[in-house]
């Protein structure tokens, strides 16, 4: 029963229950008229403590086309935690209001306590350098409608896999399943944190390479995650500065990649994949951005218990 629960980690649902949101989203893609007034007189909050396009829009639109309503800031300073409010009083305040929430916060773990304060779901929508579940599931979505299936695939993550929260999230959730095999492709300094390498890669016994240049493993690959170096989780410009261009995909380097080699990237791009690229078939990041509308409504509607 997902009905009432909070989505904070990949961990916090099992394959089955994930498997019912992804069907649910497959259906609402085939059909979304049917779904059109299936949360008329509900509220969806957004809490957005950092940047946002996609994740907010997306959790947003999602919401209206679902009938319902929604209430939020995408500004902290606009709201009472520039007064000094602390996010339990937030949450406890905004439960009063809406039917579920949404936070994204730069802080590891703020998602996770505010969840304790509330019964309502709460949803992270990515907290600092740790976790971002629904951008996986917008990532498996895509992957599902490309290969069918997220198992027996080659996977090559690309860029920031030290910050980037949502190689964390979609590593997380990949690791268990079967027959999954990972090209980890970064510059040293961004390597994939040990926890993850030791207690989600290794504890599952995934087989995977740490490199640190894609070209010799593009032909192997189903899918090639790109990132964006994640410029506010640095200490000092000047490393971000020198290793912000180490990973460029033009054209090309697209020549080494085979003709089903899928590229993603949660998004925004900064360098890092050249507007080239973006006409090429295997270029799936904008489709990326549509499913993750698609797989949100199927959350909520999920967690609303609606369906
Ligand atoms: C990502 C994020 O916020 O972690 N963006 C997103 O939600 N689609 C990736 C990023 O900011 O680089």
């Amino acid at each position: 029963m997902l009905k009432n629960r909070s989505l904070i980690d990949p961990s916090d649902f099992s394959r089955q229950e994930f498997c019912e949101i992804f069907d649910l989203a497959h259906q609402i893609i085939a059909n979304p008229e049917k779904y059109r007034k299936s949360c008329e007189g509900k509220i969806l909050a957004t809490l957005f403590y950092e940047p946002s396009t996609r994740t907010r829009f997306s959790f947003e639109a999602a919401m209206l086309r679902l009938g319902g309503k929604v209430v939020g800031f995408s500004e902290p300073s606009s709201s009472s935690a520039a007064k000094g409010e602390s996010i339990a009083d937030t949450v406890r305040t905004v439960e009063c209001y809406a039917d579920i929430v949404v936070m994204r916060h730069p802080k590891e773990g703020a998602p996770r306590v505010a969840s304790r304060y509330v019964s309502i779901p709460l949803i992270n929508a990515g907290d600092g350098g740790h976790q971002h579940p629904t951008q996986t599931l917008t990532d498996i979505l895509t992957i599902q409608r490309l290969k069918g299936s997220v198992e027996n695939k080659t996977y090559g993550f690309c860029g920031d896999l030290k910050f980037g929260r949502t190689v964390h999230s979609l590593i997380k959730f990949l690791s268990n399943h079967e027959g999954v095999k990972f090209y980890l492709i970064s510059p040293e300094e961004l390597r994939i944190p040990d926890y993850i390498r030791e207690e989600i890669i290794i504890k599952n016994n995934i087989p995977f390479e740490e490199v640190e240049k894609m070209e010799p493993y593009m032909g192997e690959l189903d899918f090639l995650y790109m990132t964006r170096v994640q410029r506010e989780r640095f200490f000092n410009e000047e490393d971000y500065v020198r290793l912000k261009d180490r990973f460029i995909l033009d054209a090309a380097k697209m020549k080494f990649a085979s003709p089903s080699t899928y590229i993603l990237h949660p998004l925004p791009r900064v360098n890092e994949i050249s507007i080239e690229v973006d006409n090429d078939p295997r270029a799936q990041y904008f489709n990326q951005a549509k499913n993750g509308m698609f797989v949100r409504m199927a959350l909520i509607l999920k967690l609303l218990g609606i369906y």
